[in-house]
């Protein structure tokens, strides 16, 4: 009986431990078992297309064998236009053999990852799935004319309404997804931002000099995270209250001066420059791995990574759903109890808000960036152990927990 308790206990623990790291799916995973699929696969790695996969649930991927893959190769596109290619054989919704064979009215339009990123243009990121005589399944572009290129050949690997992969007769061909595709120093990274929903912050950039200094970095290597349209709307009266160089700041906080993916993101849990950084202003933040989340933390704010709207070597943007506030702008508000104001400011939905108003002194207003390190150290040093604390703490009662599952067994 109490064996039975314990070992419960031991698998909870186990699941507790485990649960928030591990993903859902891995197409690499999956792929790897499939030798005639490894072009295939290792094109879908090396355009980062497989983060992107694994990110998403409800998705179908259109495998095409080394056959097929050759081909493709053969038009020696750069890997960018292998990119786009490929991301027009990831389907936004659950295909399994089953639901190929069933669609309503023998056709239906599925958006594709090519779509997602925004550079297809029209109906190119479309693909038109038919059901054909004979059980047969046609994959079409929907760009393609009526033209059908590619049949179901059969099933791979399903995980009922995550991820099925599915082999498919050829390459869908796509002039659209074949064009050279600009370079991302060429790219406008203000209407990219404005086009998958942080249009404000796009705006308020175009407004500012840190819109150049964003510019300026994409050759080096950059990644933006741009607060949504939501966020960045509630913050723009403390934003417009600030210096000149206090919204530069604030807008270049926002830029990394080094290209990351998202799993490179998920793996550097760390503190991190930005381009507001400056000698004595820090201005940096922390990207913390939480769970299958990343957050990019501020003493005053923690903000999610909502999507991932760009990729492509050497610049990566992201969408956030808070606008990251620094502290060499916003005074850090008197906490008397140290450890609690962290996590509440995790937890609110609308923290700088909240934060900046309650306290007696409210955000100074026209803090121009080396006005407020006064108060900072002791702060930084409660923050500090507070967290410390707080995860000693979690692991050690897991410790302590296994320990006493592992004496009764
Ligand atoms: C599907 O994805 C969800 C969310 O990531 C996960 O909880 C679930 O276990 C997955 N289902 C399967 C069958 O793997
Ligand atoms: C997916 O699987 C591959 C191969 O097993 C591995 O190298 C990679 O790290 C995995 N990715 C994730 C996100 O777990
Ligand atoms: C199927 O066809 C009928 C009749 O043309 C139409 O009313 C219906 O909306 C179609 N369903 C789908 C899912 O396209
Ligand atoms: C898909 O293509 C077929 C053949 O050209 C066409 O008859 C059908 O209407 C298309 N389906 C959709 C949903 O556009
Ligand atoms: C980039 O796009 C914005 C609109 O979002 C436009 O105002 C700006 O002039 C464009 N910049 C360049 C360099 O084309
Ligand atoms: C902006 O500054 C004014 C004057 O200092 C202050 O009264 C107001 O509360 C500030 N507004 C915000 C949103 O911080
Ligand atoms: C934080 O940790 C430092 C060094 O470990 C220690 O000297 C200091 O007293 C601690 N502060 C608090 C508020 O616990």
């Amino acid at each position: 009986m109490q064996l039975r308790h314990a070992t419960a206990v031991a698998v909870a623990v186990i699941v507790l431990l485990f649960s928030a790291t591990s993903n859902a799916h891995n197409v690499t995973r999956i792929l790897a078992k499939y030798p005639e699929f490894s072009t295939f696969n290792h094109y879908l790695s090396e355009t980062h297309l497989a983060d992107d996969i694994n990110q998403r649930e409800t998705i179908t991927v259109c495998a095409v064998d080394n056959t097929g893959m050759s081909d493709l190769l053969a038009k020696h596109l750069s890997i960018s236009g292998i990119k786009n290619v490929l991301s027009l054989h990831v389907l936004l919704d659950y295909f399994d053999a089953k639901k190929l064979h069933q669609i309503t009215n023998g056709t239906a339009l599925a958006a594709t990852m090519y779509q997602a990123t925004g550079s297809a243009a029209g109906s190119s990121g479309f693909v038109n799935i038919t059901d054909l005589k004979g059980g047969k399944v046609g994959f079409s572009p929907q760009d393609n004319s009526g033209v059908i290129h590619a049949t179901f050949v059969k099933s791979v690997d399903e995980i009922p309404y995550n991820i099925s992969v599915i082999q498919i007769s050829n390459v869908l061909p796509s002039t659209e997804a074949e064009a050279p595709t600009p370079t991302p120093s060429q790219q406008n990274l203000t209407a990219i931002m404005s086009s998958h929903g942080c249009k404000v912050f796009a705006e308020t950039l175009l407004a500012n000099p840190a819109e150049k200094t964003f510019e300026d970095a994409v050759g080096g290597g950059l990644t933006i995270f741009c607060p949504g349209d939501d966020a960045m709307k509630n913050f723009l009266p403390k934003y417009k209250n600030l210096t000149a160089a206090g919204k530069q700041s604030l807008l270049e906080f926002h830029g990394m001066p080094v290209y990351q993916t998202l799993s490179g993101l998920k793996s550097s849990n760390g503190l991190t420059n930005t381009l507001a950084t400056d000698g004595a202003n820090k201005y940096d933040f922390t990207v913390q791995n939480d769970g299958t989340e990343v957050t990019v933390k501020t003493k005053l704010v923690t903000a999610k990574i909502v999507n991932n709207i760009f990729n492509e070597q050497p610049l990566a943007i992201f969408s956030l759903n808070k606008v990251l506030i620094p502290e060499e702008l916003f005074k850090l508000a008197p906490t008397p109890a140290p450890a609690p104001a962290p996590e509440a400011d995790a937890d609110s939905p609308t923290p700088s808000k909240k934060k900046h108003k309650s306290p007696p002194a409210p955000a100074a207003p026209s803090d121009s960036p080396a006005d407020s390190p006064d108060g900072d150290p002791a702060d930084q040093t409660a923050d500090n152990n507070g967290s410390v604390g707080y995860n000693g703490g979690r692991f050690a009662a897991v410790i302590l927990t296994l320990w006493f599952v592992f004496s009764q067994l």
